[in-house]
């Protein structure tokens, strides 16, 4: 695997592998990789003959409260893990290249509706950071297919909904969240929690679960569910941020007659917050 941190050498190796006519795949990370990232790898082998990776610490989507300076760096181990999943070249570029006039001077992309609510209420800025990085990582790597983990599935309409509104011809793929023995969803995160927190943060999705088995049961009044999952979250030692009954695929608030949907939810734990979801399909009425 050859590692680049510039734009040229990414570009000049992109476009040989054009002029042989072979397919690219992307997988964007902000590093510290763990299994779920290795599942997007293997994910995009299986779209492409050629495998991209990128580790970039995006500034423009962490808040100014929120853990950009501690955020893990293991660089040396994620490249380990990179070349034994077969990837063919990491693209990993500082800030100075990607914003070169600084945060404030940046053109940004702003996708509405699906980065409103949920975390776009949390974390105000985040996902026009997440846009912004991920076009212009688009347009640097030019791949055909891009993966992105379901863990964070509101980022990952927010780049389908992008995608497809500026018309780019790249096809996003969510792959399956990784988890671990416990159900607590792998995430380069989770490295804050204590023994006991780990203990805790299970709770998350045992609160999602059973607010699917309701909705499964035909149960409606969303708002009342909502709050006893967020009891019980509360209940297990941590504090619920959101806890939202969403539609799968535009996040709007569902009607009776939906069926298509997905519970999105975060909370604290400790030092990590923690995201999750359930996608829950209503058999039609
Ligand atoms: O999911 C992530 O790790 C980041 O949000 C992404 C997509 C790499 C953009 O910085």
């Amino acid at each position: 695997m050859k590692t680049v941190n510039d734009i040229t050498a990414l570009r000049q190796q992109i476009s040989e592998w054009r002029q042989q006519g072979l397919k690219i795949a992307f997988v964007p990370t902000m590093g510290n990789l763990h299994a779920g990232h290795i599942a997007l790898v293997e994910e995009a082998h299986k779209h492409a003959d050629k495998v991209v990776a990128s580790i970039f610490i995006n500034p423009m989507q962490f808040g100014a409260n929120e853990d950009i300076d501690s955020y893990p760096k293991t660089l040396s181990d994620d490249q380990e893990k990179l070349i034994a999943a077969n990837t063919h070249l990491l693209f990993t570029p500082t800030a100075d290249i990607i914003y070169p006039k600084g945060l404030d001077q940046q053109t940004y992309v702003e996708v509405p509706d699906v980065s409103e609510g949920s975390c776009g209420e949390s974390r105000p800025g985040h996902f026009r950071g997440v846009a912004t990085i991920v076009c212009k990582l688009f347009n640097l790597v030019q791949p055909d297919v891009a993966c992105f983990g379901k863990k964070d599935y509101q980022q990952l309409q927010v780049i389908q909904t992008m995608v497809e509104d500026l018309s780019m011809p790249i096809s996003i793929v969510g792959v399956e969240t990784v988890r671990e023995a416990s159900g607590l969803a792998m995430s380069s995160r989770n490295g804050y929690l204590t023994e006991q927190e780990k203990a805790m943060a299970p709770a998350l999705r045992q609160a999602l679960l059973w607010l699917g088995e309701q909705l499964e049961q035909g149960k409606q009044d969303f708002q009342a569910l909502s709050k006893q999952a967020a009891g019980k979250i509360n209940l297990a030692g941590l504090n619920t941020d959101y806890i939202d009954i969403r539609h799968a695929r535009t996040l709007a608030k569902p009607g009776a007659a939906d069926t298509e949907l997905v519970i999105l939810a975060a909370a604290h734990c400790g030092k990590a917050r923690l995201i999750d979801n359930l996608q829950v399909s209503l058999a039609k009425s």
